[in-house]
């Protein structure tokens, strides 16, 4: 077997990522508001087993030995997320300090430890208050946004100069408000239709308030995109694949390149866009500098409205293995969309700011986390960032999905996404075998693949 180096771009930014949500706990400590996530977790039915982020990792008291945790692994970059009710407990007005000071001595944490803070400013938690007064769906939210990044970026802006203005409008819009699945458990699509615009307005406001209050700084988006591919060669799963493509990543890649959104869309939702006013769209084309992707898999994708009998698949069969989520493993489709971020929407510079896989894992007797999956497929995945990069995809950076293992959402603790593995009963953290490797992985910026 012949064995290839790869090695990275000099300055290739090795990082980790978290949300607030997900890993802080402390939900209600020294004076946070409650977001929507305490309110959908803290009703009975929406999470898998009852559970809920009010302890989650601890991180709110552990964030030390959190970060002693990541300049061991040698980690460059930390992705993590502001609790927006933690800073403004009422969406907005008052400044709880509490809040602010958190942060402020994580990122001077971070910044000690040698490690560059990337910070998402929304991740999913918005303020109940703001939910109760029509949440994203209403336009009134944008100016809140606006206010509250006004706030963090004054606060952090001499220290932190990596910002992420959202965290994949397109969950937050359609997961939240249109299939209910996530907070605030919404099903209405054209209140997700609303959502997703005021998200991108939201966003293309909130960036020249980062710049002037950061101006050395640097700004961008986060966006969950999957590669689509049709089932078979008819041309019913084609066009089914050309929609999900539409839904999922055109919804929000074509606005925010100027093509404005997609008519074949509009079209078929037939709701028309009455949330759309004069100037919008300038606003949303505000420029940034970099986009940030979030690769988990790709859709293998089957039109629905022929019999299965008559479609069956003859291109692409979904290949193994399977993580936990369901997801098949499939780095191709990594490879495919740095090149079509590049080629076809010529985006100046990209960042993956997540990517990762959910396996069962076990301590071992002798208290080791063996997660080969999890090291191959975080190895695979950079082997086609590294292909993409060949090809010219300016890509800067990596950031693992997660750091820990943490609270995954509607499916609580049973995925665990994290390079570390956390005991939630004892708080304690053990680096799996994947950080292990990640961590040498850092240390040589690259790593051997064996070629056949
Ligand atoms: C992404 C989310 C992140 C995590 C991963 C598995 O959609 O941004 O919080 O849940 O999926």
């Amino acid at each position: 077997m012949k064995k290839d180096q790869l090695v990275f771009p000099k300055g290739f930014v090795w990082g980790a990522a978290t949300s607030s949500y997900q890993i802080e706990g402390a939900w209600d400590k020294d004076g946070k508001g409650e977001s929507i996530w305490d309110r959908f977790s803290h009703t009975p039915g929406k999470i898998e087993n009852g559970e809920n982020g009010d302890t989650a990792c601890d991180h709110y008291h552990r964030w030390e030995e959190d970060t002693e945790i990541m300049k061991v692994l040698n980690l460059q970059a930390y992705r993590f997320s502001i609790s927006w009710p933690r800073v403004l407990p009422e969406g907005r007005g008052r400044v709880n300090q509490a809040g602010i000071d958190f942060y402020s001595c994580l990122v001077d944490g971070l910044l000690d430890a040698g490690i560059e803070p990337y910070v998402t400013l929304y991740h999913w938690d918005l303020p109940q208050i703001l939910e109760d007064e029509g949440g994203w769906p209403d336009r009134k939210i944008v100016g809140h946004f606006v206010e509250y990044v006004d706030v963090v970026t004054r606060a952090l802006g001499d220290r932190v100069k990596n910002w992420i203005t959202l965290n994949e409008p397109f969950v937050s819009a359609f997961v939240g408000y249109a299939e209910g699945r996530h907070a605030p458990g919404i099903k209405d699509m054209s209140a997700a239709l609303a959502a997703a615009h005021h998200l991108l307005l939201a966003h293309g406001q909130a960036v020249p308030v980062a710049r002037q209050n950061c101006p050395d700084g640097r700004v961008g988006i986060v966006l969950n995109l999957t590669h689509m591919e049709p089932a078979s060669a008819s041309i019913e799963d084609y066009r089914q694949a050309v929609w999900r493509d539409g839904f999922v990543n055109r919804w929000f890649l074509d606005p925010l390149h100027g093509r404005g959104y997609p008519q074949d869309m509009v079209e078929s939702y037939g709701l028309g866009l009455p949330f759309l006013k004069p100037g919008d769209y300038d606003t949303i084309i505000t420029p940034t500098d970099f986009l940030g992707v979030n690769y988990y898999t790709r859709n293998i994708i089957r039109a629905t409205n022929i019999p299965e009998e008559e479609n069956t698949p003859v291109v692409v069969m979904r290949g193994e293995p399977i993580t936990e989520m369901n997801w098949e493993v499939y780095p191709d489709g990594l490879y495919k969309t740095l090149g079509r971020l590049h080629f076809e929407y010529h985006v100046p510079e990209i960042l993956i700011t997540e990517n990762g896989a959910a396996f069962p894992d076990t301590v071992d007797q002798d208290g080791e986390v063996r997660d080969p999956l999890r090291l191959n497929y975080i190895k695979q995945h950079l082997a086609a960032a590294h292909q993409a990069i060949e090809i010219g995809v300016p890509l800067k950076g990596y950031f693992v999905w997660s750091l820990f293992d943490n609270f995954e959402w509607g499916y609580g603790y049973r995925p665990r996404f994290g390079i570390v593995y956390v005991d939630f009963a004892t708080q304690e953290r053990t680096p799996k075998h994947s950080a292990l490797w990640y961590q040498e992985a850092i240390q040589q910026n690259g790593f051997t693949v064996e070629k056949n």
